[in-house]
């Protein structure tokens, strides 16, 4: 392969391997066993290491670029990316996210090396922009003008932004009532047709399937190969940040489970093409009451999925029927990781333990600081290791949660009088406490 150009690609079953002719059904799944699909890359294989070298100089360079593919956190890789005619890129700068060290946390742990990569920075506040700016350019450049996507709030509020920006109409599904109000009104803001259902994201979900069947709406949920082609590049931005030294361990939040296999899918791409010696271990996390991975993992060893009732106050990870999760084994299986269970209690002590040293997430994000604790406890994180936990969304997307935490814990003061003396004596009683 010539060295730096965007590659030919076609999509193949995960499961049974079968290359697809095109982009199977609308819902893409395999046509002979309904499996997802995945992107692969054939060319790669004879890729001599130059390529590989080559590539690091290029994707630093393009930094100092303004043009607009240069400036995504994206397509900045796109030699990585399936190949696409530069006018139909849809892009708003997403990734491009800091790599934070926690002090506090760090400290208390006893471990030195821990980070945090904030995807919440992204232009609608989550790690769904990179995902959403790959795939609805893939719908572009196929000619639709409408998008879709069933949501627990963050999906659609990025799907109903990029929608805007590339002038296509968006079509949201969400479970009536578990969808805060900070996404809701995103995906209103950005002009999305909100459909509320009396069911939950995985009913959604199914919904979502009928109805691209007969409607013609371009489906952007994760199981969207191209989706995790976008958002496997956060893997890349995260090499680049480290100086291209793995960190040992990866840790992430699991709902649907495509955020955890495109990651784990960015790894291993490195690692095949010789940018990376070793790989992190990639570990999931999932809040008790939505543990459908968990379970998996230890009553079957990955074999067959088990669905929950999902239920969590972590309403973005709300999900007991994965449609990744077979990828998500695979990648549990590929780099070594595992996978974890928090309760809402421990999840709301990691946030606010978050919060404590200036780091806001919402509550989904804060469950991989809740799991690094018990992976330290259990000796799978060791203590000289690095550890670097995606943070996958922004604080004020769920003030309710926070708000609430806070009243519990009486940080919020009620109103009082708009007086010099009652303010000075205040601060001097809190003055007294600390
Ligand atoms: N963290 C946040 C903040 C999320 O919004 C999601 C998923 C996840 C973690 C889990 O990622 O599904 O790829 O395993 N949110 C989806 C949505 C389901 O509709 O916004 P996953």
């Amino acid at each position: 392969m010539p060295a730096a150009q965007t590659a030919r690609h076609v999509l193949r079953c995960v499961h049974c391997g079968k290359a697809q002719e095109d982009t199977a059904d609308r819902m893409f799944r395999c046509t002979q066993c309904s499996e997802l699909l995945e992107v692969v890359y054939p060319d790669w294989a004879g890729a001599p290491k130059e390529f590989a070298l080559r590539l690091k100089e290029i994707w630093r360079e393009r930094k100092n670029s303004s043009l607009p593919e240069n400036t995504s956190g994206v397509w900045r890789f796109r030699e990585l990316l399936p190949q696409v005619a530069r006018e139909n890129i849809v892009s708003m700068c997403e990734g491009n996210t800091p790599l934070i060290p926690l002090k506090k946390a760090a400290r208390t742990l006893r471990l030195p090396n821990l980070m945090v990569k904030h995807q919440g920075m992204n232009p609608t506040g989550s790690f769904k922009d990179t995902g959403i700016s790959a795939a609805i350019t893939m719908a572009k450049a196929e000619g639709f003008s409408w998008v879709c996507c069933a949501s627990t709030g963050n999906t659609s509020a990025s799907v109903a932004a990029y929608a805007a920006r590339a002038e296509m109409q968006s079509i949201v599904l969400l479970p009536a009532g578990y969808v805060t109000a900070g996404k809701l009104a995103q995906a209103l803001e950005y002009g999305a047709q909100v459909l509320q259902l009396r069911t939950d994201f995985d009913g959604c979900l199914k919904v979502l399937h009928e109805v691209v069947r007969k409607f013609p709406a371009y489906l952007l949920n994760s199981l969207n190969p191209y989706r995790l082609e976008g958002q496997k590049t956060v893997a890349f931005e995260l090499m680049e940040q480290l100086d291209w030294k793995a960190p040992d361990h990866v840790i992430v939040p699991g709902g649907n489970l495509g955020n955890s296999s495109a990651l784990g899918k960015g790894f291993l791409e490195l690692r095949d093409l010789g940018l990376i010696q070793a790989l992190p271990k990639v570990s999931i996390i999932q809040a008790t009451g939505a543990n459908p991975l968990v379970r998996t993992m230890r009553e079957n060893g990955g074999k067959e999925l088990i669905r929950v009732n999902a239920e969590t106050r972590a309403t973005a990870i709300r999900i007991g029927n994965p449609a990744s999760w077979r990828k998500a084994v695979n990648i549990l299986n590929s780099t070594g990781g595992t996978c974890e269970e928090v309760s809402e209690n421990e999840i709301a002590q990691a946030k606010a333990d978050l919060g404590s040293e200036g780091i806001g997430c919402e509550p989904a994000s804060a469950a991989t600081l809740a799991g690094l604790k018990k992976l330290l406890a259990a000796g799978f994180v060791k203590p000289a290791e690095t550890v670097v936990l995606v943070l996958t969304g922004h604080m004020l997307k769920d003030v309710d949660y926070m708000k609430q935490a806070q009243e519990q814990r009486q940080s919020l003061l009620g109103p009082m009088e708009a007086d010099s003396d009652t303010v000075i004596q205040t601060l001097e009683q809190i003055y007294a406490r600390h």
